[in-house]
């Protein structure tokens, strides 16, 4: 388990995700200032508005994240890692974005994902990645495990743009773009009603039939 366990009160963690504006975090996992990866951002940021959510963007290269300690509690209070802490728990769900090294996510989306654990369990993610040239299924494929490992549950689908998809960094692809904004309204649609049934199995207590929500209750 990771050093960001979800210390909030069960009573705190309860109210009814289905009857409010669905909140996604977009989380940009590249530090490099011209990525790619940012045009992806954009265009999953604008599908996610026009699907109705309420949106907080978390861009990883203008976040002074330390490299996650798991023995220095005294990063809890860094105003970035606060700011990870309550903007995961502030989320329905998410799309995550990573630029795919050495067949993997990027080092600053893991880092990202070290600080968390609870705030992640019975949340709902899409994942977007922007490649060299490789197809993505690595990097993908990395952070729905990460997701996963966090007990949050991840859409089917998923979208990677290699460079050759761009024009003067713009995503010109339109089957990559149709899969971006498809990526976005299916974690507006999705992410409420899974937080909502989970944080419902969670009041349940920590019986068995809660299923994975009890081992969080
Ligand atoms: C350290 C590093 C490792 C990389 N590994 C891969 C890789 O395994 N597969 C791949 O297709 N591209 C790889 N690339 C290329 C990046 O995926 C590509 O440059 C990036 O997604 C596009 O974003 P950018 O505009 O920030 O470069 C790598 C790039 C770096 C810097």
């Amino acid at each position: 388990m990771a050093t960001g366990s979800d210390m909030t009160p069960p009573s705190t963690r309860t109210e009814d995700a289905s009857s409010r504006a669905p909140r996604v975090l977009l989380v940009s996992g590249s530090r490099h200032l011209e990525s790619h990866l940012h045009d992806l951002v954009r265009i999953a940021a604008e599908a996610a508005r026009d699907a109705g959510a309420e949106l907080q963007t978390l861009a990883l290269h203008e976040l002074e994240l330390p490299v996650m300690h798991y023995n220095d509690r005294s990063q809890r209070e860094l105003p970035a890692v606060r700011r990870v802490l309550e903007t995961a728990r502030w989320a329905d769900g998410f799309i995550l974005a990573t630029p795919e090294y050495h067949g993997n996510m990027s080092g600053c989306l893991k880092n990202w994902f070290d600080f968390l654990y609870g705030e992640l369990a019975g949340k709902f993610a899409g994942v977007i990645a922007c490649t060299g040239g490789g197809g993505g299924d690595m990097s993908i494929t990395s952070v729905k495990n990460s997701f996963m490992w966090c007990h949050g549950f991840t859409l089917p689908f998923h979208a990677a743009a290699r460079k050759t998809d761009f024009a003067d960094g713009r995503l010109i692809n339109p089957k990559i773009i149709d899969r971006v904004q498809r990526i976005a309204h299916d974690v507006v649609r999705y992410a409420p009603l899974i937080r909502a049934a989970f944080e419902q199995a969670r009041a349940t207590g920590k019986g068995v039939g809660a299923g994975v929500a009890g081992t969080h209750a």
